[in-house]
């Protein structure tokens, strides 16, 4: 279905940022949004972009107290002949469509997320920044919007799109990618066997930040965590995927815990890794059997797979005070392929071997 969206200009265009080698990460807004209702009996309706501006929310609307609320996290990337492209994006329209099963919210439909996402796109093309590394971030994000205390499902939800010119997530060093030191955390969980793991809800994030600030006190940039029930095997790294490798086989968490978020990049490093003839495995890895491959010299590599900084590899785990450093301390040979092969696709510049790439209509100037 072919869907076209009416579009409010704004009449105060916002100033570009001025250094697009600070762009940080989503600090700068363009100057309009994508906005959609869904009522109960009627369904998705008056998709529409309009300036970006703070919107009204009644205090008793219903996600302020309940956080019936779901996001998404892409990117569009500018390639060498201009043109826009967006990476993998019916895999973030599978992920809503689950994440909205679990919190008894509308299933918002992948040729509405990609269409409104390319209006979008075209309307603000000229924020697109253009230094290396930087891209345009895009945050679909649905919410029940009811006046109601009872905690049931809202029969009225507000669907909204906003971009962020995006900034490279990594001070390279020497052309290097560089590494993180991540603390191991034995205390707080992420989230247990039938909770809400898998999906890509505001509550999985609020509950993370103890853990996230108290990793800073060990001058860890984020935390591993372990599962809920035994608190024994590794899950994710902070906001990002997690793969361990052990001489010569590439360990992930699976998803069939359902604790995991299944990120399109953590899928796309198993397709590749397989194309490349490299073992990989999902299956439960024991911390225990990592601490002990770090002490024998056969952990050759630890990196998070994200949308954020695509592969992050890490340097060094923190357990319980005592550092264990990840072979050298440098991102390792398989880290660095993947970021190649993956970003270079995502931006154009290597050949899309995988047909993962979704090309847009539109040019840059
Ligand atoms: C908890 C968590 N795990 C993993 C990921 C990576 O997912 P993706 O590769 O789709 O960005 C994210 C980022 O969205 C996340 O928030």
């Amino acid at each position: 279905m072919k869907y076209t969206y009416p579009v409010t200009r704004t009449t105060h265009p916002k100033p570009k940022p001025a250094d697009e080698n600070n762009l940080g990460f989503g600090k700068y807004f363009t100057d309009h949004m994508f906005i959609m209702d869904y009522d109960e009996g009627q369904g998705w309706h008056d998709g529409r972009i309009v300036p970006y501006a703070p919107i009204e929310l009644d205090p008793a609307s219903c996600v302020l107290h309940y956080a019936q609320m779901m996001f998404e996290g892409m990117k569009a990337y500018l390639r060498p002949d201009g043109k826009l492209q967006l990476f993998r994006p019916d895999m973030n329209a599978k992920r809503m469509a689950n994440t909205a099963y679990r919190m008894a919210m509308p299933v918002l439909p992948e040729d509405i997320l990609i269409s409104a996402t390319e209006a979008l796109l075209r309307e603000d093309k000229d924020w697109m920044p253009k230094a290396p590394g930087t891209s345009m971030y895009i945050r679909p994000f649905i919410f029940g919007n009811e006046i109601s205390f009872s905690a049931m499902a809202a029969a009225h939800y507000t669907f909204i799109i906003i971009l962020a010119a995006t900034g490279a997530y990594y001070a390279s060093t020497s052309g290097k990618l560089g590494t993180s030191r991540i603390y191991v955390q034995d205390k707080y969980i992420r989230s247990a066997q039938g909770g809400t793991g898998f999906a890509k809800v505001g509550g999985n994030y609020g509950g993370a930040m103890r853990a996230s600030e108290d990793a800073k006190a060990f001058h860890c940039k984020d935390v591993l965590w372990l599962d809920a029930k035994e608190h024994k095997y590794v899950e994710e790294i902070g906001t990002s995927n997690a793969f361990f490798r052990i001489n010569d086989e590439v360990i992930t968490a699976p998803l069939d815990t359902g604790t995991i978020l299944p990120g399109v990049t953590r899928d796309s490093v198993i397709q590749l890794l397989k194309e490349w003839g490299v073992k990989v495995s999902e299956r439960r890895l024991s911390f225990e059997e990592v601490l002990a491959a770090a002490k024998d010299g056969s952990l050759k590599e630890i990196f998070a797979s994200g949308t954020a900084a695509v592969i992050s590899p890490i340097g060094c785990l923190n357990y319980q005070g005592v550092d264990y450093p990840v072979a050298d301390g440098e991102c390792g040979e398989i880290a660095n392929k993947l970021y190649h092969d993956l970003y270079g696709m995502q931006t154009g510049v290597v050949e899309d071997y995988m047909g993962w790439t979704y090309p847009l209509d539109i040019t840059v100037e």
